[in-house]
């Protein structure tokens, strides 16, 4: 019954005013919305080539790690027709009507299909926004997901997301395997000890569609979040909306870099892979008055019965020995992350 409710409300565009429920408290709305943000706004936010050689990869990725916890890629592989095509596809999802969204509907305990963000319940207001989500890799529910909503083939929901899927993974491994050897990790005895970012991560893609909201500046469209990844690429397009917060400065706007340009930012887990040197970053997405927006997220995270902890070669170079983590299984921290929210990293320091 919740996304009834968050329908009935959503889709009411005669709706003069914002239903009460999407009012935010004035210290979680945003400063300024991005429709008074000029758009081509410059950033200083790392720009990395994936085109460099190995050793200026690695180390400009060691930086943007370190320094910022967020960063663009460019020259990742990914082709332009494919991310045009998955946008397109994207826009075309949460433009069908509602009875047909019904039939792929998120299940109570299930990830997949439409809803809310799985971090609504943290908050009791309602966020300006509609998501769907697929598993990809390596137990793909892209399939299933998409013919719940009994269209028929030609409209190949599932071709595009689930080779888009592939396309991204690839990338986000690359830049694991560059991340982890910049960290000084051997990937064979990383391999044994802890899993195989390459062969065995696993992936989700999430949709999240923010329709125009006239009142934008008083309401959230996805509230601030670390994300439980161990890395996050972010496909946002040409519509301002994605903003970070590093420690001790203001929240900030991460502008659309080019058409073909992604996001990636550090989660949770390479948090504590890197024993803390790498922070996992706070974002949040903030509607837009007068434009539609759509950011087409892939998740890359560990095996469910991976074990995380601080890598050990982290441990012997650095001037900090002691791991600031314990160590757990992946899916020990989707559930407490599930329970405590910002606050499940916490369950797993040493005090
Ligand atoms: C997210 O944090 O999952 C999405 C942020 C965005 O829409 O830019
Ligand atoms: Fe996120």
């Amino acid at each position: 019954p919740f996304l009834e409710d968050l329908y009935a409300n959503y889709f009411t565009p005669t709706t003069p005013s914002l239903p009460t429920a999407y009012i935010w408290p004035e210290h979680d709305r945003p400063s300024s919305t991005p429709d008074d943000i000029e758009p081509s706004q410059a950033t200083d936010i790392p720009v990395i080539n994936m085109a460099d050689d190995d050793h200026t990869l690695k180390s400009g990725l060691a930086n943007a790690c370190e320094q910022w916890g967020v960063f663009y890629i460019m020259n990742h592989g990914v082709p332009l027709d494919l991310l045009e095509s998955v946008r397109q596809k994207g826009l075309e999802l949460f433009s069908l009507p509602l009875n047909t969204k019904m039939r792929a509907l998120r299940k109570e305990g299930s990830f997949e299909g439409f809803g809310k963000a799985m971090i609504s319940k943290f908050f009791d207001r309602l966020m300006w926004s509609e998501g769907f989500t697929m598993m990809g890799h390596p137990t793909s529910s892209i399939a299933d997901t998409t013919s719940k909503l009994s269209l028929g083939s030609e409209n190949k929901f599932r071709e595009v997301f689930e080779e888009y899927d592939r396309a991204t993974q690839k990338v986000a491994a690359r830049l694991m395997r560059a991340v982890l050897e910049g960290l000084g990790v051997e990937m064979e005895g990383f391999k044994e000890r802890q899993y195989d970012v390459e062969g065995e991560a696993q992936s989700a893609l999430q949709l999240n569609y923010y329709a125009p909201c006239p009142q934008a500046h008083m309401t959230m469209g996805l509230p601030a979040h670390t994300d439980s990844t161990c890395l996050t690429l972010l496909h946002q397009g040409l519509v301002p909306g994605l903003e970070v917060l590093r420690p001790g400065r203001p929240w900030m706007l991460v502008p659309p870099l080019s058409p073909s340009a992604l996001v990636v930012n550090v989660g949770d887990m390479l948090q504590v892979l890197s024993n803390g040197r790498y922070k996992s970053i706070m974002h949040r997405a903030i509607a837009n008055k007068r434009r539609e927006r759509l950011s087409i997220v892939s998740l890359c995270f560990p095996p469910m019965n991976a074990t995380i902890a601080p890598a050990e070669e982290v441990l012997n170079c650095s001037q900090d020995r002691q791991p600031l983590y314990k160590s757990f299984k992946w899916g020990e921290y989707m559930h407490a992350k599930s329970k405590y929210f910002m606050g499940a990293l916490d369950h797993f320091k040493y005090q």
